[in-house]
């Protein structure tokens, strides 16, 4: 015995007790103020450093004081250029169905613009060849208009002109909406498969959010944004074009108001691009932030409340929100930016383009000198400034398309599915025979090995049982089977077959797990049992009753079809356990792998579990991960894990002969 007293007595003898005490009360201390930081230290700045000589990019940076906060797991999310590389448009064609489709769209819109802009050339040359010689200006000075037997003709030609307009503006809509709702749809498929192919790493090192807002905010832009923009783009950008030409037809002096404009334009437009698109990544950044606070906070309530953490998770999600929205300010006051410039240069050019037509009203017939004015007033109020803001915001989009497509390029997907020149036979694993071979296995390439060299055969129809300390591997051993991380070193071989060399498909359909933490999906009871509708109702109830759910199940309204919750919430964790129970049984695979199957099930029911496990299972070779070491006890064999190695492994009845092993400890240490 080390000391003896009451708390005050052993705090004032300075031994052992108060020392123990005082490092858990600095530590506590420690973390409270590390918890505080975050309200002392709120968003600082955004930085913006001078452009980089050797690539000329803006350097932004976020600086929140919260370096430590994302650790060492977590990648940081990459901010992408500060323009959108051309490979992204290329990609994004290539989704659209080729340059062809590229080539019909911008046809079309020049064709709608160009019968839109003949629609109101019509009216200029009706009123030109209707205006009346001098001779017959009335007394009041005003003109009266002769508009004589041409009157029928014109209006035929303007109502078919306006006709044709419409009819191209109706084709173009359709085409534009098909042909780029086609590209989101198989980007948002090419970019669903690959997420789902990736293997566990890419989950582990990514925040949920992060993922979340590709398929949401970025998609979304993607699906309903992009179009719009690039739809009002051409159409402007062919306005633009056919009325400079037309405008400068008919007074060429109007080239000298776009040589001071356009430049202008151009520079200002260049100027706003390099900032708008870097912002444009920066609000996805700072959003995917947002989104993994708030699904991990979802996600964690429960412990959140119980550690009266609230207050903590509600400061730091307005730290997160205020990243963001300080983002989205700037990307606002940006944009106004601009816009008072463009305004600038707009009212400019009206005025000069007015006064030209005063100064050459020799030159510019009346009617002509209506038009010139309604097309430069447009162009110059509206036109240019709308293209060049829907060429923003159709770039900005393609950030998301960037962002989305980043994921297509990076992503390295598992190994295939199923592989046509080494499909195993329809009948393997006949007899679930498992060989290690010198295993060795790490989580990921940075980390160090967590199976050591594991080399062990297993006989047919064997019942193992396999214990060990926490973190030892024996989940491990699971994950190496199903091949959720590849090994690094060594093989495993069912039946003789190596199962790196077949496809994942092929390898997981066979084999069976009841995880540590069983999953259950949305939907309904039946659903979880047999997804693929594989089986008959008295299967289904028979595999139910064998995990001893079936009263709890039939009690439900609805029965089979009773729903089943996100993650399964509306059942205990126990329950869930004998769902998944009943799933494997229903698979009836040659090889059962339970990992802790029954730890959140009471003793009573464990016990008739494992006799379940005994008779429903007798023809499968069994991995049993103890939580209750008495469980495995009856096994064939025992496993102790240690370190990621074999400690030892033989009968049971032979190491707990031996007072010294392992296993002999671990019982006596349980008793
Ligand atoms: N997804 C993961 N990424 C990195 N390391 C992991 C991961 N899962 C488990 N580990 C590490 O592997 C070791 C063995 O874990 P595990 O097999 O789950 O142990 P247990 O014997 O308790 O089932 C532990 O040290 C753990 O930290
Ligand atoms: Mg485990």
């Amino acid at each position: 015995m080390g000391e003896q007293g009451t708390h005050q007595e052993l705090m004032e003898s300075d031994g052992g007790y108060s020392k123990l005490i005082q490092t858990f009360v600095k530590k506590e201390e420690e973390e409270k103020k590390k918890e505080q930081r975050p309200k002392m230290r709120r968003l600082k700045s955004i930085r913006i450093k001078s452009p980089d000589q050797a690539n000329g990019k803006f350097d932004f940076e976020v600086d929140d004081g919260d370096d430590e906060v994302d650790g060492k797991l977590i990648e940081e999310e990459q901010t992408g250029g500060s323009v959108v590389q051309l490979s992204t448009y290329a990609g994004y064609i290539h989704y659209m169905g080729g340059w062809g489709m590229a080539l019909l769209m911008l046809l079309l819109a020049g064709v709608t613009v160009f019968c839109l802009v003949t629609t109101n050339a019509c009216v200029a040359i009706w009123l030109r060849a209707a205006m009346p010689s001098n001779e017959t200006m009335d007394g009041q000075g005003g003109a009266v208009l002769d508009l004589g037997e041409e009157l029928g003709s014109f209006i035929i030609l303007y109502v078919s002109t306006f006709t044709v307009a419409l009819l191209f503006l109706l084709l173009m809509c359709y085409a534009f909406i098909r042909i780029l709702l086609r590209a989101s749809t198989r980007l948002h498929n090419a970019l669903f498969q690959r997420i789902i192919r990736c293997p566990m790493s890419f989950f582990d090192t990514t925040p949920l959010g992060r993922i979340l807002n590709r398929f949401s905010k970025d998609l979304d832009e993607v699906d309903i944004l992009l179009p719009s923009c690039l739809q009002k783009f051409s159409l402007f950008f062919f306005a633009v074009l056919i009325s400079l030409t037309v405008v400068g037809i008919l007074i060429p002096w109007y080239y000298l108001i776009l040589a001071v404009v356009l430049p202008l334009i151009c520079m200002y437009t260049i100027f706003f691009r390099r900032g708008f698109c870097e912002m444009k990544f920066m609000e996805g950044i700072t959003l995917s932030k947002l989104v993994a606070h708030l699904t991990a906070t979802m996600q964690g309530l429960v412990t959140i409340r119980t550690f009266r953490k609230t207050d903590h998770f509600i400061r730091s999600f307005g730290y997160v929100l205020d990243k963001n929205t300080l983002v989205l300010e700037l990307f606002q006051t940006t944009y106004r930016w601009v816009h008072v410039r463009m305004d600038l240069i707009s009212a400019f050019s009206t005025g000069a383009t007015a006064v030209l037509v005063v100064l050459l009203h020799d030159t510019v017939s009346p009617a002509f000198a209506g038009f010139i004015l309604f097309t430069g007033i447009n162009m110059c109020s509206g036109m240019v400034q709308s293209m060049v803001s829907f060429a923003m915001d159709a770039e900005s989009c393609f950030v998301a398309v960037e962002r989305m497509m980043e994921y297509l390029k990076v992503l390295e997907p598992e190994a295939p599915e199923i592989i046509e020149s080494n499909r195993p036979p329809a009948a393997w694993p006949s007899e679930g025979k498992l060989k290690f071979e010198n295993v060795q296995m790490r989580y990921r390439e940075s980390l160090p090995l967590v199976l050591k060299g594991i080399s062990m055969t297993i006989e047919s129809k064997e019942r193992i049982g396999i214990v060990g300390r926490t973190g030892s591997g024996k989940s491990t051993l699971g994950v190496a089977l199903f091949r959720i991380v590849e090994l690094a070193e060594g093989k495993i071989h069912i039946d003789g077959i190596d199962i790196s060399s077949i496809g994942l498909k092929d390898l997981r359909s066979k084999l069976s797990i009841i995880p540590q933490d069983p999953v259950l999906f949305i939907g309904t009871v039946r659903y979880n049992l047999d997804p693929h509708n594989n089986y008959s109702d008295e299967e289904l109830w028979s595999a139910l009753a064998q995990s001893h759910i079936k009263d709890k199940i039939s009690q439900l309204d609805g029965k089979l079809e009773a729903p089943v919750i996100e993650n399964g919430e509306n059942f205990s964790v126990g329950e869930r356990q004998l769902i998944c129970m009943a799933r494997a049984i229903l698979r009836n695979s040659k090889v059962l792998l339970l990992d802790e199957a029954t730890a959140a099930i009471d003793t009573k029911t464990d016990s008739l579990i494992q006799q379940t496990i005994r008779e429903a299972f007798k023809d499968c070779t069994m991995l049993i991960i103890a939580h209750r070491l008495n469980t495995v006890l009856d096994c064939d064999r025992i496993l102790v894990m240690d370190d990621g190695k074999i400690g030892e492994f033989d009968k049971p009845d032979t190491l707990q002969a031996d007072s010294s092993s392992m296993l002999s400890k671990m019982v006596a240490a349980a008793k």
